[in-house]
C-alpha cells in the first residue's frame, strides 16, 4: 500500500533513525530510489527529494553503492550520478564512501565488475552505508538500473536496498511500456518485503500519448504518486524542491 505523502516526510522527521547501537550512536533513516529502467530520472528524483530533505533542516548525506559508466579524473573513476547526489547533499563525506564500487563502461555492474577482477561486496557497501549514516539525519540512496538489475552473480539491485533496510521510491518513467515495468517492479518490490514508500511520475517523455490514462491505470494499481514532475525543457534545471511538505504532498 502506498504511504500517504505526508508519510514520508514524517517518518524522516519524527524517527530520523532507525535504532541505537550498543555504543549509543544511532543510525539514520534514509530512502533507496530505484526505477523502472536505466535512463527514468532515479538521479533527477535522488537530487531534488536531498535537496527537499537539505531545505527542510535535515543533514542529509548521499549514496550511490554501484555505478558504472564513469569518468576517469585526476582523483580516479568518478561517476556524474553520485557528483550530482554529493552537490545536492549537505553533508560530505569521502567519495569511497559515498560510491564504493565505481567502473568506467556503461554496462551492467556485474559485468563491469566481472571484468575488471571486483567483486561487489554487499557487505561492504552496508558497512559504508553505516559510516555514512553516521554523520548525517537521513541517507539518500540511488540503485543503479533497475530494481532486479544485476550487481553479482546472485545478488540484484533489491538485495542491495534490502541489505540497507530502507523504503524504497520508484521512479516511474513516463513513456511506452511503463505500466508493465512500473507494476513488475512493484509486485517484485512487495515480494521481497521491501518497505514500498511511494513513487514518482516523472514525465520523461514530452510526447507520450495517452499520458492521463496511463496516470489513471498507474495511480488505480499504485495509489497516489508522491510527486509528478513533468517533462523538463532540455538543459533546463531539475526541479527545485525547497519544501518537502508541498513537493511531496503534491497530487
Ligand atoms: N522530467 C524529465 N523531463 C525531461 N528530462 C528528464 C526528466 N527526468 C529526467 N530527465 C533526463 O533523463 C535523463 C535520465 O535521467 P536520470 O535522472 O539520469 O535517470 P537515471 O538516474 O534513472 O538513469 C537525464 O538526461 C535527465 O536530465
Ligand atoms: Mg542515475
Amino acid at each position: 500500500m502506498t504511504k500517504s505523502p505526508g508519510a514520508i516526510l514524517d517518518s524522516a522527521q519524527r524517527s530520523p533513525r532507525r535504532g541505537e547501537s550498543q555504543d549509543g550512536t544511532s543510525t539514520p533513516k534514509g530512502f533507496f530510489v530505484t526505477g523502472t529502467d536505466t535512463g527514468v530520472g532515479k538521479t533527477v528524483v535522488a537530487a531534488a527529494l536531498t535537496r527537499a530533505l537539505v531545505a527542510g533542516g535535515r543533514r542529509v548525506v548521499v549514496m550511490k553503492p554501484v555505478a558504472s559508466g564513469a569518468e576517469q579524473t585526476a582523483e580516479g573513476l568518478r561517476s556524474a550520478d553520485a557528483l550530482a547526489l554529493i552537490a545536492a547533499a549537505n553533508v560530505s563525506a569521502p567519495y569511497e564512501w559515498v560510491n564504493p564500487y565505481c567502473f568506467l563502461p556503461a554496462i551492467s555492474p556485474h559485468i563491469a565488475a566481472h571484468e575488471s577482477g571486483v567483486v561487489i561486496d554487499p557487505a561492504l557497501i552496508r558497512a559504508r552505508f553505516d559510516a555514512l549514516a553516521g554523520h548525517a539525519d537521513v541517507v539518500v540512496v540511488e540503485g543503479a538500473g533497475g530494481w532486479l538489475a544485476p550487481v553479482t552473480e546472485s545478488a540484484a539491485m533489491a538485495d542491495l536496498a534490502l541489505t540497507l533496510e530502507l523504503p524504497v521510491i520508484l521512479v516511474v518513467g513516463l513513456r511506452l511500456g511503463c505500466l508493465n515495468h512500473a507494476l513488475l517492479t512493484h509486485e517484485s518490490i512487495l515480494a521481497r518485503g521491501a518497505d514500498f514508500a511511494g513513487w514518482v511520475a516523472n514525465g520523461i517523455d514530452p510526447a507520450m500519448e495517452r499520458l492521463p490514462e496511463n496516470l489513471a491505470t498507474l495511480v488505480h494499481r499504485l495509489g497516489q504518486p508522491l510527486a509528478r514532475i513533468p517533462p523538463l525543457a532540455p538543459g533546463a534545471r531539475p526541479p527545485e524542491l525547497g519544501d518537502v511538505a508541498a513537493w511531496l504532498g503534491r497530487d
